[in-house]
């Protein structure tokens, strides 16, 4: 066996082992979200002064088990194997979509958004769903990164066999020295991010047999560029 391969198999268990951690741990909190419930609505008709007291901690425990939740769903979305399913796609209608999701959003924190679409681009074998996960998870960063409004840029065209996506920012940057980390699980600069948003893209970008590249300026903005082939020999990964 390559070193290749046993690392892989090592990871593989290492995921299994973990993915059963979580599962153990997702039924006891499920017990306890349903009985801070049940404490919550007995308190509410409780009107003293020890009752709203109790009633404020138990609003609180919720809050921690509701993220605790939040966590465990996220890394069990990661972790999981899925049969990718390849159809032949738009990605302009797929990019559409997903920023008629985030504008509301984007308008309320001053972000203007534009839009530099290949309207000759062609057609893509993709699982439109998960190209449509890894694009929002960038388009979030993006619009994370510029809380305080910027520009937020989204360009597709093709060249040779390849479609591209580059979606630019004028966020707050990524720091030279940060950016080797952004792809690895678990990096998160944010108080409530779970450090899982980029290494989904990049999983996905290759199960596509595409690659994903960063520039960053720190204080100016951060440009990810996604690179698929758009005649993909579908690879289905196994279940
Ligand atoms: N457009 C961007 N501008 C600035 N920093 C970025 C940008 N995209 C990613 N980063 C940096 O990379 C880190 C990792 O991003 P990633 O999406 O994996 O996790 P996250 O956004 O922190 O959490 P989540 O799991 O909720 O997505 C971020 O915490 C941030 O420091
Ligand atoms: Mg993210």
């Amino acid at each position: 066996m390559t070193k290749n391969n046993e690392e892989s198999d090592k990871s593989e268990d290492l995921n299994i082992l973990a993915a059963g951690l979580v599962h153990e741990i997702r039924n006891p909190l499920h017990t306890i979200s349903v009985n801070l419930q049940l404490l919550n609505e007995d308190l509410r008709i409780d009107s003293s002064k020890t009752g709203k007291k109790m009633l404020n901690r138990v609003q609180l425990l919720q809050k921690e088990v509701f993220r605790l939740q939040d966590i465990l769903s996220d890394f069990l979305r990661f972790a999981k194997k899925h049969e990718l399913n390849f159809v032949e796609c738009d990605i302009n209608e797929i990019i559409e979509n997903v920023l008629d999701f985030i504008t509301p959003e984007a308008i309320q924190h001053s972000i203007r958004i534009l839009k530099n679409f290949d309207a000759n681009l062609p057609k893509c074998n993709l699982d439109s769903n998960v190209i449509k996960q890894a694009l929002l998870n960038v388009i979030l960063n993006a619009q994370q990164a510029m809380s305080e409004g910027g520009e937020l840029m989204v360009r597709t065209f093709q060249n040779g066999e390849n479609i591209y996506i580059d979606i630019t920012d004028t966020g707050y940057g990524i720091p030279l020295d940060k950016i080797d980390k952004i792809y690895q699980v678990y990096y998160s600069t944010k108080k409530t991010g779970t450090g899982l948003g980029l290494p989904t893209v990049k999983r996905i970008v290759e199960e596509h047999k595409g690659t994903i590249s960063v520039h960053s300026k720190e204080g100016k903005g951060s440009s990810f560029l996604i690179k698929i082939p758009f005649q993909l020999e579908p690879k289905s990964r196994e279940s």
